[in-house]
């Protein structure tokens, strides 16, 4: 379907649509398109054509998709002002940290000024601080990638490294996505650059995600914050960062606010990007360090045979597993078998250790990052079955060889790689 639409307005489309400039001038987000440069706009995004000569567009439309035409720019004036701010800073590479709500625009403020400084010839990296709706890494990472040429969509980036922190929100790990940001930013700090953006999730309110922010700003140390003000939500945030330099931008009154389901969804297609073309790889568990929740397990059961049939006679049982460390004992038993609470009670009483018992499936369908020895960040891949019989893991990833780290995450895929609900995961299965 072609579309003319006159100068001075702006094309709003919402996705899954694609959008081909066939004449005129237009740009999303501070670019110029090309003609004929055909622009991919995902399910759950809205893209703005801003048209700046009388354009024709073929516009092709997928399901629940739309269209609309607005008056006008809806890319907000104070974020040109924003951006003429930060090219005036002289100190390089100059960090800008970007905040605000979820859904305020601050993936597309990120994009908007990456494009504004690639039009002034600057060297550009974005830092991705969003676990929850990562645009870089794969979901559950934090990511950072080298912006060459201009984008419409970060999404389309290839992230140069990343970080697991395997939640999709902060508030679950907060000292681990620190940690990860920090590493990052040290990371590409070391590169010939004149510009890092750094975009932040959205968890913003309540005195936890406050402390999280303030903590992250003093670690990261950026010249410059924006805070994207779409209400009053980050008014709190914005009180206490007040002592750090803090431009406060419009958010476009344009946005499209998503649903829960709409982000969820999101970020399954981020799931199927970095899951694309894998195979189940059967590794050797004695070739793999397994890391979950902090502690660094020992994928061999040092267990000496007289310790573990003690330990079985307090269970009352032989699990399909075990592994006993300083301060718990892991045990693994069968789908359908059953251990006797009191003897588990009995157990921990007289090892003076928790007991965690877990069941045989219980593993399959969790988020894993594969690092290699020099724990460089590899990819993501979904874990099928540890096999405590043959002792190997079986991981359904695109990674091919050099994998030597396994970290757990606590979000689980199904087999078609969608998020499942599970509230109990973190109580009822921690890995051997
Ligand atoms: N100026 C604008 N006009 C129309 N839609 C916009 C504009 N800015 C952002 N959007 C759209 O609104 C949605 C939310 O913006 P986004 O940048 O993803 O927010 P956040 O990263 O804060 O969650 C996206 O689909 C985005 O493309
Ligand atoms: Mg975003």
């Amino acid at each position: 379907m072609d579309i003319n639409v006159a100068d001075g307005k702006t094309l709003l489309v919402d996705g899954p649509a694609s959008v081909t400039l066939v004449s005129g001038k237009a740009e999303v987000f501070g670019y110029t398109l090309r003609n004929m440069e055909k622009v991919v706009i995902r399910d759950g995004k809205r893209m703005p054509f801003f048209v700046m000569e009388p354009a024709t567009f073929k516009v092709a439309l997928g399901e629940n998709a739309n269209l609309e035409e607005v008056d006008g720019n809806t890319i907000p004036p104070s974020w040109d002002k924003a951006y003429k701010e930060l090219s005036t800073i002289r100190s390089k590479p100059a960090l800008a940290l970007v905040l605000g709500t979820a859904d305020s625009g601050k993936t597309s403020f990120c994009t908007y000024m990456v494009n504004r400084l690639l039009n002034d010839k600057q060297k550009v990296a974005i830092l991705d601080g969003d676990l929850g709706q990562s645009d870089v890494g794969p979901p559950c990472t934090l990511a950072y990638a080298f912006v060459s040429r201009h984008i419409t969509d970060l999404f389309n980036l290839e992230a140069k490294n990343a970080y697991f922190v395997g939640v999709t929100s902060p508030s679950r790990a907060v000292d681990k996505a620190i940690q990860g940001l920090t590493l990052l930013k040290n990371e590409i700090m070391g590169g010939d650059l004149d510009f890092v953006i750094v975009n932040t999730d959205g968890w913003v309110e309540g005195e936890d995600a406050v402390n999280y922010k303030v903590r992250l700003i003093e670690q990261i140390e950026p010249s410059i914050i924006y805070c994207i003000r779409q209400d009053e939500k980050l008014k709190p945030l914005m009180d206490a960062v007040k002592s750090f330099p803090t431009v406060i931008v419009d958010s476009p009154q344009t946005i499209k606010q998503r649903s829960r389901d709409k982000r969820r969804s999101l970020r399954e297609l981020g799931y199927i990007k970095y899951l694309k073309n894998s195979k189940v790889q059967s590794i050797p568990m004695s070739w793999l360090k397994v890391e979950s929740e902090e502690v660094m397990v020992p994928s061999k059961n040092f267990l000496g045979k007289r310790r573990e049939r003690e330990i079985y006679s307090m269970l009352g049982m032989k699990p399909l597993y075990m592994v006993e460390l300083r301060d718990k004992v892991y045990v693994v038993i069968g789908k359908n078998r059953w251990i006797s609470p009191e003897n588990v009670i009995k157990t921990e009483e007289i090892l003076g250790k928790k007991v965690v018992i877990t069941f045989k499936g219980d593993e399959k369908g969790l988020l894993l990052a594969l690092y290699n020895d020099e724990k460089k960040f590899l990819g993501i891949g979904v874990l099928k079955e540890i096999d405590y019989g043959r002792k190997v893991v079986k991981i359904f990833t695109p990674v091919s060889s050099g994998i030597s780290i396994v970290i757990f995450g606590k979000v689980r895929l199904d087999e078609n790689l969608k998020e499942v609900m599970s509230p109990t995961i973190e109580e009822s299965f921690k890995p051997p």
